[in-house]
């Protein structure tokens, strides 16, 4: 396989893992589509074509050096400079995956987040007022990005001749699938049955070793769960505060998240939704080993690196 099939591959499993539905990601492109052909000429020049064939505006192809068969990938959570060294260093790696964005993916983060709103309303939030939040924290996101120094890594990539993609959402994508799966595979009572669950992943087994394990953010290990919801594992970024007494008018008891901050925590806590966070470093690292090991199937060696915890499932 070469770069581009890869992130082909990868965006075709995360439309498979998709919240959404495939028909609904099908629909969200041809609305892309649509608006671009409006677009005037000196709008087109700058539009990014595949945008109209990967709905994920954070997973992208950053950099091809030598388009030739990819037999080994170096893979981290976040890619600086220093880790394309290291595929340097390392000598024979063919490509370079990130999981977090870099370069337009980075600076197009924002739009992804669009998919959150499908999530919540999933979920029984009403679309409305789903977007109506996330909207005002797409706007945020994207001035905060904004400032950052996009193409850093990119061109680190391209000075030295390193292949480099990456794969956000579309890692998020696959761990949200398998954690709904196996959430909705059992009966959940309490807090600490679900913790309970998630402590039998590898990926968190092995985190929970460095003390990064599934924690309870707000509730206590006897609090009833009733309804969860994964409706912070993929989508971008961490939604809009004000989002949790939504939830909990929807009758949403539970939320498990990757991540979650101060403001967003204490909006839980005076709305009474709890909040599992099964753990950041952990979960990006199993969306991406169910991700990477389609290319282990393939033939591709990987090497982990910058906290990716590699478990494989094809044994
Ligand atoms: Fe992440």
């Amino acid at each position: 396989m070469k770069t581009k099939e890869i992130l082909d591959l990868a965006v075709g499993k995360a439309i498979e893992a998709d919240f959404r539905g495939r028909a609904a990601v099908e629909k969200f492109l041809e609305r892309k589509k649509e608006k671009y052909e409006k677009l005037s000429e000196k709008e087109k020049e700058v539009f990014d074509l595949e945008s109209l064939t990967n709905p994920y505006s954070d997973s992208a192809v950053l950099n091809v050096s030598q388009d030739k068969e990819i037999k080994k990938v170096l893979v981290g959570i976040d890619v600086d400079p220093a880790e394309i060294l290291l595929a340097k260093e390392i000598g024979d790696v063919d490509l370079v995956i990130s999981h977090h964005p870099l370069g337009k993916a980075l600076a197009n983060l924002s739009e992804v987040m669009d998919l959150q709103c499908d999530i919540l309303n999933l979920y029984g939030v009403p679309i409305n007022v789903a977007e109506k939040l996330i909207n005002e924290k797409i706007g945020e996101v994207a001035r905060g990005l904004n400032k950052a120094n996009h193409q850093r890594t990119v061109d680190t990539a391209k000075i030295l001749g390193v292949n480099l993609i990456c794969c956000h959402t579309v890692g998020d994508n696959l761990a949200a699938k398998f954690l709904k799966d196996k959430i909705e595979s059992v009966n959940l009572e309490r807090m600490e049955d679900i913790i309970n669950l998630l402590g039998e992943i590898q990926e968190y087994k092995e985190a929970a070793k460095i003390g990064a394990g599934p924690k309870i953010f707000v509730g206590s290990p006897d609090s009833r769960c009733g309804k969860i919801a994964l409706t912070e594992i993929t989508g971008g970024t961490e939604g809009s505060p004000k989002i949790y007494e939504k939830m909990a008018q929807a009758g949403i008891g539970t939320v498990i998240g990757m991540h979650v901050s101060e403001d967003h925590k204490k909006e839980a806590e005076a709305a009474n939704v709890n909040i599992i966070i099964a753990g950041h470093i952990s979960s990006d690292s199993l969306g991406m080993n169910l991700f990477l090991d389609e290319l282990e199937k393939k033939g591709i060696e990987i090497v982990p690196c910058s906290g990716l915890i590699r478990v494989s499932r094809n044994n």
